[in-house]
């Protein structure tokens, strides 16, 4: 996602400055151009030959040295991104105040491209009223801001923000600064994930194979569309990123309150969840002991969410289900979208190798109306890309 991207990396004179050569590896790996600008405290931090090695390109500092000459105007108008990381007190307070005294300031002044600030400083710097007004005044002109984050500082522990985000932190948000350009930015998309839980017992549940991978999947993809996003999660190990609000539920009860609270709200509804059909109809208080014969289990069907939920969704929501179906996966899905009052059905076939439950690739046909919209098969990412192609596409009209 990052090839082809040219990113201007600014380092400032903070000791985080370490884990910016870090963040220029990845940038490079990951198929960016990546030019580094150094200020004159950072190349005390970091040597410019470092960055160099790194980005494979001349690093630039100075406005006074060869092919400085309007260099500054060049880089904040032509790459794709600019990154300051890390973006010192001091750093911050003179682009607030449009001082140009060096060339990364100078670059950002003539700036016309997006920006992201990842600041880094002593935890009391950063809280001074002086450094929250020029952070205020910096997003007021349009500058991202990720972290900082409460962690070890180089001065010792620390219970405040302080702490520069990690590279990867800054990368996400750096990537969906460049992709929430299409109709999903600023949507609020509600997402259901993993499986559900039915008690047997206080010790034993009734549950299914589904882990939730496709579901975080597309949470992470849509947050990268600039979407807010909700997940609604079952238990699942998947991991979420912290901008993305997680919601956990356990039974088919939880999830459909937690739907229920969430729909009115949301532009975007995925219903990727894989509730349990059959819920027990009287759970025991205390754990049943295994001797004493054969069991009997009465279950009833659990109400479906989709369907129970409907009336809450807000006009002109946009709502996708999920059909894993074992044969005939794209009449039966067909049907449920009917059924269920959706706007697309994603169907995969359960006994497919390599799709469904628990591996990290899919193969899905997407579906509406009128038949199928298109196929698409990969690692879960890609196929939540593809998924929200179509979802993009539709939305756009
Ligand atoms: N779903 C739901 N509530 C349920 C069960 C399923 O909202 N109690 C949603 C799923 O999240 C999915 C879609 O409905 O988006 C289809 O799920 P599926 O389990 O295939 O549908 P069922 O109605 O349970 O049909 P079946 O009888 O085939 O299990």
């Amino acid at each position: 996602m990052w090839s082809g991207r040219h990113v201007v990396v600014g380092v400032s004179g903070g000791i985080a400055c370490y884990k910016s050569c870090y963040l220029v590896r990845r940038l490079v790996e990951a198929g960016a151009r990546v030019d580094v600008v150094l200020t004159r405290n950072a190349a005390e931090f970091v040597r410019p030959i470092t960055f160099e090695a790194l980005s494979g390109r001349p690093v630039l500092s100075s406005l006074w040295e060869p092919g400085g000459a309007l260099a500054h105007v060049r880089l904040g108008q032509e790459p794709d991104l600019l990154i300051i990381a890390p973006a010192t007190a001091n750093l911050l307070a003179r682009v607030a105040h449009g001082m140009a005294d060096d060339f990364l300031t100078a670059v950002l002044l003539a700036r016309t491209i997006p920006a992201l600030l990842a600041p880094a400083m002593n935890d009391a710097m950063y809280a001074a009223s002086a450094t929250q007004a020029n952070i205020a005044l910096l997003r007021d002109r349009g500058y991202a801001v990720v972290g900082p984050e409460i962690g070890p500082l180089a001065e010792g522990p620390s219970d405040h923000p302080g702490r520069m985000s990690e590279p990867d932190a800054i990368l996400r948000h750096g990537l969906r600064i460049l992709r929430a350009r299409g109709p999903l930015a600023g949507k609020r998309v509600l997402i259901t994930a993993g499986s559900t839980r039915e008690s047997i017992d206080p010790v034993r549940v009734i549950s299914n194979r589904s882990s939730g991978k496709m579901g975080f999947r597309l949470a992470e993809a849509a947050w990268l569309r600039g979407a807010e996003v909700v997940l609604v999660s079952g238990p699942s190990s998947e991991v979420s990123g912290p901008e993305i609000s997680r919601r956990p539920v356990e039974s088919v009860a939880d999830l459909k309150r937690e739907v229920a609270a969430q729909l009115p709200t949301a532009d975007v509804l995925i219903m990727a969840a894989a509730p349990a059909d059959f819920t027990v109809v009287a759970p025991e208080a205390t754990k049943r002991p295994r001797q004493g014969g054969p069991i009997t289990l009465v279950l009833e069907a659990t109400e479906d969410v989709l369907a129970s939920t409907r009336d809450l969704r807000k006009p002109g929501a946009f709502i996708v289900g999920f059909a894993l179906e074992t044969g005939d996966a794209n009449a039966k899905a067909r049907a449920k979208l009917e059924r269920k009052g959706l706007d697309l059905i994603v169907a995969n076939d359960a006994l497919e190798p390599g799709a469904g439950f628990e591996v990290d690739t899919n193969h899905v046909t997407i579906l509406d109306r009128s038949g199928i919209v298109g196929t698409f098969e990969g690692t879960k990412s890609e196929v939540a890309e593809g998924i929200l192609d179509v979802v993009e596409a539709r939305l756009g009209h």
